[in-house]
């Protein structure tokens, strides 16, 4: 055997791995957590007051400049903070309006909480099309809507802006509401305006897999003041917080419908300063993935058979995962798993036997229509007219087709140049064996 074939001999045959060093785990933040954190950490318990309410006056509230800060980075009005990006959309859909009798649209292709934030709002999912970025499918969005449709939940997924172009002359058309899910697209933008600024109240998740990390947490942002007032009302029971500070407490409402009974989503002053600290760090740490993924799509567009995920606003890509299309399934999987044997952490996304709680197939619980009490609603809520949907794991062949085609890798903003020309090494490696 030739010294040249020899390094061409797939890992998975027995070859010579490209890559023999660990892998990074993605936890873009949580790897950057130092000594910001801990110190931030430390003052609060200094302070001895843990709760963002009724603070004393000389020590401001970490989650109270959290949302100060939050907001003039995403241009918006308001921001609340939250304890998790599932709370910040209930909290979203419950503050537009959204409620018994509604149906809100929800891509296909999203973490299960998109969805199951509908139930808890008790409103009905109707399940749409993702296209060949993998979000939403303006086409599809347009033909599921219905005269009970309220809401329309855009979800930036594997931090790759939606067309939000499409989807709001869509939304405007039809008079919808639209809630943004950033949950994985915290700094991303679409033609220049930051994700989580264009909907009427949108949600980011504080997760420990996202961008920006304190383990927990979440914001909810708008411009809308009463979507603003109802989303305080929702989150805090409508308890704590009123205008005025703690002496105002008790006062009544200031208009019909500014109050009413809620749950408790508060952020705790601890998240608020680990959070206050991470997202000082978003800026170098979108910088890093975007480079690193330019370096390593610039390494690879150029291979026959691979199909990039279309991305459109490539500038306001946050670089946190790089996903291309191969002829079928069957080589997907086949190329993810030889990528894998090179050391390259790579999957394909959708497998029909292996569970995933991002793809709609696998949503058990709503395929099943299941609920937590035996009565079934909202789902046969008096209040819904029209035809439930008949949900089923075929609903959305495109969606399946796409996922079923793609190579998903993530992007650490912790890899070196060296990682990232190793990636695309072990890629044209596998593809001149396979493609
Ligand atoms: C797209 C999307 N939406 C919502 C969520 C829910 O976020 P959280 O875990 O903060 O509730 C996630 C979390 O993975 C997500 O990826």
């Amino acid at each position: 055997m030739s010294p040249n074939s020899d390094k061409e001999k797939l890992a998975i045959e027995g070859g010579k791995p490209v890559k023999t060093t660990p892998s990074i785990p993605m936890f873009p933040g949580g790897l950057e957590i130092g000594e910001e954190e801990k110190q931030a950490v430390l003052e609060v318990l200094d302070n001895k007051y843990l709760f963002r309410y009724y603070g004393p006056g000389e020590y401001p509230s970490r989650v109270k400049m959290l949302e100060e800060e939050f907001s003039g980075k995403i241009g918006v009005k308001h921001s609340l903070a939250v304890n998790s990006c599932t709370s910040a959309l209930i909290t979203a859909l419950v503050a537009v309006g959204v409620g018994p009798g509604d149906e809100v649209i929800v891509p296909g292709y999203t973490f299960f909480a998109s969805c199951a934030a509908i139930l808890a709002a008790k409103a009905i999912p109707v399940i749409a099309e993702v296209d060949n970025s993998l979000t939403i499918d303006p086409v599809d969005l347009e033909k599921k809507i219905t005269p009970q449709t309220k809401a329309v939940i855009p979800v930036h997924m594997r931090g790759v802006p939606c067309n939000m172009e499409r989807i709001l002359s869509i939304t405007k058309k039809h008079n919808l509401k639209v809630v943004e899910d950033v949950a994985q697209a915290c700094g991303g933008s679409y033609k220049g305006k930051y994700l989580g600024s264009f909907g009427d109240c949108n949600a980011f998740s504080f997760q420990f897999h996202k961008i920006i990390t304190a383990g927990e947490g979440g914001m909810v942002t708008t411009e809308n003041d009463l979507f603003f007032d109802r989303a305080q009302a929702y989150h805090d029971t409508a308890a704590c917080w009123r205008p005025g500070g703690p002496a105002k407490r008790f006062a009544s409402a200031r208009y019909q419908g500014e109050l009413f009974p809620g749950v408790n989503f508060r952020m705790s002053e601890l998240i608020g300063a680990v959070m206050l600290a991470q997202l000082h760090k978003l800026d170098g740490i979108l910088n890093r993935m975007r480079k690193n993924k330019s370096r390593i799509k610039n390494g690879i567009s150029d291979i026959p058979g691979i199909e990039l995920r279309y991305v459109h606003d490539p500038a306001g890509d946050t670089g946190v995962s790089l996903v291309f299309y191969l002829e079928n399934g069957q080589l997907a999987e086949k190329f993810a798993t030889a990528l894998k044997a090179e050391g390259i952490e790579a999957s394909s996304i959708f497998n029909k036997g292996i569970p995933d709680w991002h793809i709609y197939s696998h949503w058990e619980m709503i395929m099943n229509k299941w609920t937590p009490t035996p009565e079934g609603c909202p789902y046969n809520c008096p209040y819904h007219q029209g035809s439930v949907p008949n949900y089923n794991r075929e609903m959305c062949p495109q969606t399946l087709v796409l996922l079923d085609r793609s190579v998903h890798l993530d992007i650490p903003p912790q890899m070196s140049e060296e990682d990232c020309d190793l990636t695309v090494e072990a890629i044209r490696k596998v593809a001149r064996a396979y493609l």
